[in-house]
């Protein structure tokens, strides 16, 4: 494994343009359940159900007491040593910004400066019905979802549900970024989500190396990727930064 992340290093340290797309994978390691690997979040709530936008408007109540939980587990959740590894690329000037599909502000708290969150963050909340915003330290959010202050409906956090559109500059930001790439790390996710897992695909087409960190190999892997680097992130993302830095 050494050899391959010494290969991989050697890539992104000549690299012009490096950028990485992060799942829920790198979070993990801080304490936050995945989505598909077992007991992750969708092997216990059905996200037809609660990750739909139309599901929230039938009854947001009850996708509430989803988020509630995932309130519980990120409120807690530290960065950990692969969302340092990112920060201190970038740092060194070898990562051109971090893609992520996570929501929990993790890359953003361990120094990372250019993060685009493509399924939007839970930093704001946001009424479906009259559009307006507010910053969730307006509302003593312990067991009773927010209400409206104009027109009383339900708020629903500002990240991107299922059935809804991703942020526009988000995607546009993204497909930019993916055309120009030289290499995408495709950090912990499953890339089975659209359109977050168009992005390494979008880069292939320009001729950018794929190297993918995950624990287990996903549908990308045998398709597009070039490097394939097994291991928990938390461990294989600190050792490659160290291999591009004894480069
Ligand atoms: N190290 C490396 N990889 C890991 C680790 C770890 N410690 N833990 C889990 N993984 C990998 C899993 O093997 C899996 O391939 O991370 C991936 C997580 O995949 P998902 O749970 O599907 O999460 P993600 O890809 O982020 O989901 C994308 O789906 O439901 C939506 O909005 C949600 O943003 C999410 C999107």
């Amino acid at each position: 494994m050494d050899d391959v992340i010494r290969t991989a290093a050697k890539i992104v340290k000549d690299s012009i343009s490096t950028i990485a797309l992060t799942g829920a994978g790198i979070s993990v390691e801080s304490g936050i359940p995945d989505f598909r690997s077992a007991g992750g979040l969708w092997t216990r709530y059905n996200p037809e159900e609660y990750a739909h936008i139309d599901g929230f408007r039938r009854n947001p109540r009850k996708i509430w007491k989803m988020i509630f939980e995932l309130m519980d587990m990120t409120r807690n959740a530290m960065p950990n040593p692969a969302h340092i590894a990112l920060a201190q690329l970038e740092e060194m000037g070898l990562l051109k910004a971090v893609i992520t599909q996570n929501i929990d502000n993790l890359h953003q708290r361990a120094g990372s400066k250019n993060v685009i969150e493509f399924h939007g963050n839970s930093e704001r909340l946001q009424c479906i019905y009259c559009g307006a915003e507010y910053a969730p330290e307006e509302f003593d959010i312990i067991d009773e979802p927010p209400q409206c202050k104009k027109c009383g409906e339900i708020l629903k956090p500002s990240v991107v549900f299922f059935g809804e559109m991703i942020p526009h500059n988000a995607l546009m930001e993204s497909q930019n970024l993916a055309s120009d790439a030289r290499v995408v790390l495709v950090i912990g996710t499953s890339a089975v989500v659209y359109p977050a897992s168009s992005i390494p695909h979008i880069a292939k087409a320009n001729g950018a190396y794929i190297i993918e960190f995950n624990l287990e190999k996903t549908v990308i892997t045998p398709i597009i990727t070039d490097i394939f680097i097994q291991g928990k992130v938390g461990e294989t993302l600190p050792k490659f930064v160290e291999a591009i830095k004894a480069l």
